[in-house]
């Protein structure tokens, strides 16, 4: 998998990137990341990328010819790269105005080759080289950041750890034991007892089938509780299903938590 980011703050980019997981995954080529600065493709003595929005406003805007030659040089270098079978890779731009990021779009994204992503700051990006070369905007949130590098590492890490290899032998991306999406269950290491606290008996037990059915029994309380839009009861295994069933019955019968 190979990101390539066009930027103009590149060091955020490979900073972002060169530590822990992500950072081991590109020293063993399982992922490559190419921050390319959009300022090298400045068309004045200055470096100026941006200039006043036509119509007036605060704020400058970024120019369409410095993001379409980055673009370009990118695509220029991806095609020789590639040889044979060219496929047209995807230009993801990050913006609030996008698609809502989600695991699904992470997968969807993970079965790419290469992966252009598109940076933007100050008020914007000339809407006609975005018109030209982006095929996908994404949203992290709700929300307004100064520009689009955080937004970029978050998609690249999600992206990332779906990647064959990256997480290693023994992790699994995905729960592939539980069929729905289900928040985590908790998790405990030594010491046994902490301030008094107990960890939970069956996780001591060695008993494989019934710390798996503990796990996932806490997976789907946490969700119903904390994020019960989460939960697709058809999409749920048999056996989902009837905990399901006996966790509503319980929460009913205790009528709903104060939290
Ligand atoms: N750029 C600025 N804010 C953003 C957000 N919430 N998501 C994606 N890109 C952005």
């Amino acid at each position: 998998m190979r990101f390539h980011v066009l930027t103009l703050f590149p060091e955020m980019i490979l900073q972002g990137v060169s530590h822990s997981i992500l950072g081991r995954a590109i020293a063993d080529g399982l992922i490559r990341v190419e921050a390319v600065n959009i300022r090298d493709f400045s068309h004045n003595k200055q470096l100026h990328v941006d200039d006043a929005p036509f119509g007036g406003g605060a704020g400058m805007v970024m120019q369409a010819p410095p993001v379409y030659e980055a673009w370009e040089a990118v695509s220029q270098k991806i095609a020789s790269e590639q040889g044979e079978g060219i496929r047209k890779t995807r230009v993801v731009f990050m913006t609030p105005a996008g698609r809502p990021f989600s695991q699904e779009i992470a997968r969807e994204l993970a079965a790419e080759e290469d992966l252009i992503l598109l940076c933007g700051h100050y008020e914007g990006i000339d809407q006609r080289v975005i018109d030209e070369i982006v095929t996908d905007e994404i949203s992290i949130g709700d929300y307004v950041l100064t520009g689009g590098e955080l937004p970029a590492l978050v998609v690249m890490d999600a992206v990332s750890r779906l990647v064959p290899g990256v997480l290693g032998n023994d992790d699994s991306a995905e729960d592939e034991s539980f069929s729905g999406m289900y928040l985590e269950y908790p998790q405990f290491t030594r010491p046994r007892e902490y301030h008094g606290r107990e960890v939970p008996e069956v996780l001591l037990s060695g008993h494989h089938e019934n710390i798996r059915k503990w796990r996932l029994e806490q997976s789907m309380r946490t969700t119903m509780r904390k994020r019960p839009d989460l939960i697709d009861p058809a999409r749920m295994s048999k056996e989902e299903a009837k905990i399901y069933r006996r966790l509503l019955a319980e929460s009913e019968e205790y009528g709903p938590s104060s939290e």
